[in-house]
């Protein structure tokens, strides 16, 4: 305001009259608190428009996601090459980084040396300009006697707008400032760079990130302060980035973190926005720049303009006659006389005065005292308002972070570089000043990137650089869980080489092939009332099954009960006893428990049949464990726990496996369903097998009309004989090892939630003894076996998720992870379940193009039953089941079908076709 009251008074002493014209120019270029606020709002909205995927396209301030996505925790080392290019002076660096921790940042070496680029080159065409900054990189590294037997990683600084979809890569959207290269707009400037690198030759460098001249700021200054989030640049040009929340930057996947925004506020203004504020002298300095139009807010503010907008309003005067006596000399008329040196040399607080006078001078110009001081205030004015309207657009980037954080007060550091910035004596405590009156609750730390900004550049390579080498570390480990189609091929041709041995009854046949004396896919006849009893892990369910009303849609009633774990790990006598009394009470809560009537026992273990209702236990298998139950007759050990409670009788006329209930449940609305899939706590498969490939050690019981038995694949067992030991990993083994039944079911336990959760955690296990995980540190809660349960397996990988609610499972586990930490451990669900999968898929297709060969059909078309928890409740588990099946079974065309309760249905349709034999 003072400068407002000198330039008026000096006007009324200068000339009789003053002139109220060009008073009126400069008045335009003073801004009020209101009207800065004013604009602060109309940039905020401005960065809302550009981080919307709707506005963006239209959007001026291009709000550009940098990619980075942390500040320095001290954690970056390594030695880099660096390139800066884009601001007053191109650089070439080398900067050593030293890790620290806590306190204890974090060093950084560097030495750097200055190349001029020629006028003509900034001007030139693309390959020019990349083949001057790559040779000078060369001169740099021989000069320093860089040795370049190893690939070196370089960062480049490069002061333009960018469009990254990676830290190491960017397109360049324009050229700014003083740059008008040709060939380049559009294309990718790391890309150029390298070909460039490859044209000169005798260098080896990985450039690795590309990093703004704000980023770059924003980081170096982040080393030494960690709350610093916003970077700024008022050098030849000028913008702004910070830390926004990666949900907000709709261009940018993801919604958990933070991405640094490089906002190319420069641009502000260009679609009118900045109307009001604009000046004839502004006008003036966009029309005589390189790219009219553009950049309307950086001409205005930053170092290539400013020298501009004081000889433009100089130029006016003199012409009105308001200074130097109405002369004005040919350096007066000549763009780019006045540099913004000079207008920070004039506001010098002792000399500026005589400052001013040399450089009018030297502008072939006789100024008078007056004169000096009234050009000094017009010197004031137009910096002044450089600096208000850049606190006007910082006022806006800190009023983002405040209202990303719903804090009323907040504390923020801003790392600040730029020759403006540096050189001129006033302007940091006017913009300090401004923006602290503009924005009070805000305790806002202004911090000078000392030595440039290429030590955040580094930094962010390094970063990057520990990301690449954390990447292809994972990826390694990762690699034996991840499965090629050959690999896949030879599991299908195993499981069909095991089916056929399984068929033959070859003695030690890792895959049983039980017939289960299904003969015949359900008619729709069914009638009267069946009881099921369907036995599972860890519960015991009752159905009362009910077809008289609808045969097709019988009614259930059911009831649960937990089987708790001392009884499956205990005695086989009190094991059923405990499901007799289960019986009991169910019949008892009927009240049919007089009612005699036929039951069937829904049987989820191997079981060698003699006939639908005569079932031998071979082993248990998943988490069983009752003792002297294997090689038992499973009705009459029922039977027998049932005669020693003495009060009820059961007539149990058929054992019925999952899968064949699955796959006779399904057939009942899909004739064409001829196989049943279970994918839950354990696996396994049956189908329609042709009588004459059924090799049978006794008489043939069964009908001579009968051509067809459904036969329980029992495939859980491939691999018992190491046939899949060529894909199997260090953690399926150790899941195996720690496994009720060491050696048996391999295949069960690469592919049946029983297993995958323990899978995951064997990964993660050794991820993290490698130091890839969890920061190394290997806790308690990762040593817990089942403690990463398959349904989480399920929920990590639900697309819906973020990964912050990932997180938020994770530590309900005690597993505290930072963002990196959950992608990885996504990434570990996804392939063991994408491998679960797939096997299930190749096992699949083994079996479909058996039947297929047995229909004598070149193509065959089924429906396949399935149901299981895995099935059922992961998020992509159907889909690659599927897509593994059609490429290994290309003839074969299965459709999959899941019903509710598909395996009580089934076995309520067996035990009612059983009963009725019977009677
Ligand atoms: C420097 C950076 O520190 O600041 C440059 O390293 C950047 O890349 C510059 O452009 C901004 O200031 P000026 O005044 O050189 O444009
Ligand atoms: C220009 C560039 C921008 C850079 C700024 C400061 O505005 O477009 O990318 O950050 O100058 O150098
Ligand atoms: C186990 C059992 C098998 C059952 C499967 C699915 O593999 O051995 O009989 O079908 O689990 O429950």
């Amino acid at each position: 305001m003072l400068a407002v009251h000198l330039v008026s008074f000096l006007f009324s002493k200068v000339q009789e009259e003053p002139n109220k014209e060009v008073d009126r120019f400069l008045q335009a270029m003073r801004l009020g608190d209101e009207q800065l606020k004013d604009i602060s709002s109309l940039f905020l909205a401005e960065m809302k428009k550009g981080l919307s995927a709707e506005s963006n396209a239209a959007a001026v301030v291009k709000m550009l996601p940098t990619h980075v996505r942390s500040t320095p925790d001290g954690s970056e080392k390594g030695q880099f090459l660096a390139l800066d290019l884009g601001g007053s002076r191109f650089k070439v660096l080398c900067v050593k980084v030293r890790e620290g921790k806590g306190v204890r940042r974090g060093r950084v070496e560097m030495h750097e040396k200055i190349f001029p680029i020629p006028q003509e080159l900034l001007e030139g065409k693309g390959a020019e300009l990349f083949d001057h900054v790559s040779e000078s990189l060369k001169d740099f590294v021989h000069e320093n006697n860089i040795n370049m037997e190893k690939k070196h990683p370089l960062a480049f600084t490069f002061s333009f707008p960018c469009e990254q979809s990676s830290l190491g890569q960017g397109l360049l959207l324009d050229w700014s400032k003083n740059f008008h290269v040709r060939g380049v707009r559009g294309k990718d400037v790391v890309q150029a760079l390298r070909e460039a690198i490859d044209r000169t030759g005798g260098i080896d460098v990985d450039v690795l990130a590309l990093v703004n001249d704000t980023v770059a700021t924003m980081m170096t200054c982040g080393l030494d302060d960690q709350h610093c989030e916003v970077g700024l640049i008022v050098g030849t040009g000028t913008n702004a980035c910070y830390m926004e929340e990666l949900r907000h930057i709709d261009l940018v996947e993801g919604d958990e973190g933070r991405m640094c925004v490089n906002t190319e506020w420069g641009a502000f203004g260009e679609d009118g926005t900045l109307k009001d504020y604009i000046t004839e002298f502004d006008r003036e300095v966009d029309a005589a720049s390189n790219n009219p139009g553009k950049q309307i807010f950086e001409k205005m503010v930053s170092g290539m303009y400013l020298g501009e907008l004081v000889r433009l309003v100089l130029l006016k005067m003199a012409k009105l006659g308001l200074l130097f006596d109405g002369c004005v000399s040919s350096a007066l008329r000549t763009r780019g006389k006045i540099s913004t040196a000079d207008v920070a040399a004039m506001e010098e607080y002792r000399n500026g005065l005589k400052n001013t006078r040399v450089i009018l001078k030297a502008l072939g110009l006789t100024p008078s005292p007056e004169d000096c001081v009234a050009v000094q205030h017009i010197s004031t004015t137009v910096s002044l308002r450089s600096s208000n309207l850049v606190a006007a657009g910082l006022v806006a980037v800190l009023t983002r972070i405040k209202e990303n954080r719903r804090l009323r007060t907040f504390r923020v550091t801003v790392g600040v570089d730029g020759s403006v910035y540096r050189t001129h004596p006033q302007y940091p405590k006017r913009l300090h000043g401004a923006v602290r009156r503009l924005l009070p609750e805000c305790q806002v730390r202004f911090v000078v990137s000392e030595r440039g900004s290429s030590r955040g550049a580094a930094l962010v390579t390094a970063v990057a650089q520990r990301r690449v080498s954390l990447r292809q570390k994972v990826d390694e480990a990762l690699s034996p869980l991840r499965l090629s189609i050959e690999q896949l091929q030879m599991v299908k041709a195993k499981m069909r080489a095991g089916l056929e041995a399984g068929l033959r009854q070859e003695r030690r046949s890792e895959i049983k092939m039980l017939p289960s004396f299904v003969c015949q896919l359900p008619e729709s006849s069914e009638h009267g009332e069946v009881l099921v009893l369907a036995l599972e892990e860890t519960f015991f369910k009752a159905f009362l099954v009910n077809f008289n009303k609808d045969p097709q849609e019988p009614q259930l009633q059911h009831k649960i009960y937990p089987i708790p774990a001392e009884i499956t790990q205990g005695a086989g006598t009190e094991f059923f006893d405990h499901i007799a009394g289960c019986v009991s009470d169910y019949l008892d809560y009927m009240g049919i428990k007089k009612s005699h009537l036929p039951a069937g026992l829904l049987f989820p273990f191997p079981c060698d049949q003699t006939a639908v209702g005569e079932a031998t236990l071979l082993s248990w298998t998943k988490g069983v464990r009752a003792t002297d139950c294997e090689g038992h007759h499973v009705v009459r050990m029922l039977q027998e726990a049932i005669e020693r409670r003495n009060e009820f009788e059961l007539d149990v006329a058929a054992v019925v496996n999952d899968t064949v209930g699955t796959m006779v449940g399904c057939a009942h609305g899909d004739p064409r369903c001829e196989l049943g899939l279970i994918v839950g706590t354990g696996t396994n498969l049956c189908y329609m097998e042709e009588l004459k490939n059924i090799k049978w050690e006794k008489d043939d019981p069964t009908d001579r009309e009968i051509q067809r038995m459904c036969i329980n694949t029992e495939w859980g067992g491939l691999g018992d004989d190491g046939s899949l030991d060529e894909i199997t990993t260090s953690y399926d083994v150790a899941v195996d090892r720690n496994s009720h039944n060491p050696g048996k079911q391999r295949f069960e336990k690469m592919t049946s939630g029983m297993y995958l959760g323990e899978v995951v955690r064997q990964t993660l296990l050794d991820l993290t003894r490698r130091g890839l995980l969890f920061r190394g540190h290997v806790t308690e809660a990762l040593k817990t076996p089942g403690i990463f349960q398959t349904k989480y397996l399920s929920q990590t990988e639900s697309d819906r998720l973020a990964l912050l609610q990932v997180r938020s499972i994770l530590q309900g586990l005690g597993l505290d992870c930072t963002c990196d930490d959950a992608i990885i451990v996504k990434e570990v669900c996804g392939a063991v379940s994408r491998r679960a999968a797939q096997l299930c898929g190749a096992g699949m297709a083994a079996v479909v193009d058996k039947m297929r060969e047995n229909s004598g059909l070149d193509r065959l078309s089924i429906t396949a039953g399935v149901d299981g928890t895995v099935h059922k409740l992961h998020p992509h588990f159907p889909r690659v089941l599927k897509e593994t099946l059609t490429v290994l079974a290309p003839q074969c065309n299965v459709t999959f079908l899941t019903v509710d309760d598909s395996s009580v249905r089934g076995a309520a349709l067996v035990t009612a076709g059983a009963a009725e034999k019977k009677v």
